[in-house]
């Protein structure tokens, strides 16, 4: 996974701990399983702890991803001192993956899976454990509607490399970026397309674009940004259609309103454009 590995400023540093957050269905479980399923072809393997899923589940899932010969051990607990006392049994384990921190529990502290005090205790004990036996840890987080994360600030700040997993669910492209990185560059983006095989890296993102290229096609216009350390090609589309309101309306996707009052502003103030 090559793509992967940029983002993470070049492949995972032993004992660091990276925090996987993105909404529910992006494909966070997808695409650790498939990692888990590629560190485990060489030497070292991989646990990959399911505290939302039952083996079978996971077991199911890799059956539709071609992975069922894949060397991963798994565990479904959400038990933290179970999961670490199968972690210091399992000798030669190069990654652990924690799906997801949000249902994880320490069971020596009294409350609610999810909740600040809990994510806290289990991430210091997990991050413990990996600077400690080398082993490098990914933690998924779940974001809610609102991009918040349970939890989030203080997890942050304690792991070492913070990657967010973007994109609409309904729609086959994702995006993974480094949001934090202590070991390589922030604001690294990769694509990723969703298939019934799993997430495949988009090796050249400007592709999606090329049927879209050449054509007429009032209201589209392909733009060329940079994005990290990669140019990066951006479609945007215009629709402007007669209002019957007496303030006419103007909204934008992706875009903040004021960015696209500036924008008309501009448009207006420099090209002449009114748009009313
Ligand atoms: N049979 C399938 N064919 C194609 N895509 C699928 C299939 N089953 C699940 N998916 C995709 O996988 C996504 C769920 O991935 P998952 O890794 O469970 O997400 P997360 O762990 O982030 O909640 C779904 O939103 C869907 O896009
Ligand atoms: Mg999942």
């Amino acid at each position: 996974m090559n793509e992967f590995n940029r983002v993470l400023g070049g492949g995972m540093v032993k004992g660091s701990a990276v925090l996987i957050a993105g909404g529910p269905g992006i494909g966070k479980s997808t695409l650790l399983l498939q990692f888990a399923a590629l560190i485990s072809q060489n030497s070292r393997s991989c646990l990959y702890v399911s505290a939302e899923e039952s083996i079978e589940q996971i077991q199911m899932r890799a059956a539709r991803l071609v992975l069922l010969e894949a060397n991963v051990l798994l565990i479904s607990t959400s038990s933290l001192t179970d999961i670490l006392d199968i972690a210091k049994k399992v000798n030669d384990v190069g990654v652990i993956i924690i799906d997801s921190t949000q249902t994880l529990r320490n069971y020596l502290i009294d409350s609610a899976p999810g909740t600040v005090t809990q994510v806290k205790s289990c991430a210091v004990e997990m991050i413990a454990h990996a600077k400690k036996s080398g082993t490098s840890l990914i933690i998924i987080g779940h974001v809610t509607k609102d991009g918040q994360i349970a939890g989030t600030n203080v997890l942050e700040h304690m792991v070492d490399t913070v990657i967010y997993f973007e994109g609409d669910s309904t729609q086959q492209f994702r995006i993974i970026r480094t949001i934090k990185n202590r070991y390589g560059l922030t604001n690294e983006i990769e694509i990723f397309e969703m298939s019934s095989l799993g997430l495949n890296e988009v090796k050249n993102p400007f592709t999606i674009f090329m049927p879209a290229l050449g054509l007429e096609t009032s209201g589209s216009c392909i733009f060329a940004g940079i994005e990290g350390t990669r140019p990066i090609m951006v479609e945007i589309q215009a629709l402007v259609s007669q209002s019957f309101l007496a303030t006419p309306r103007r909204s934008a996707a992706g875009c903040g309103v004021n960015r696209l009052a500036m924008m008309i502003a501009i448009l207006g103030a420099r090209y002449g454009l009114s748009i009313r």
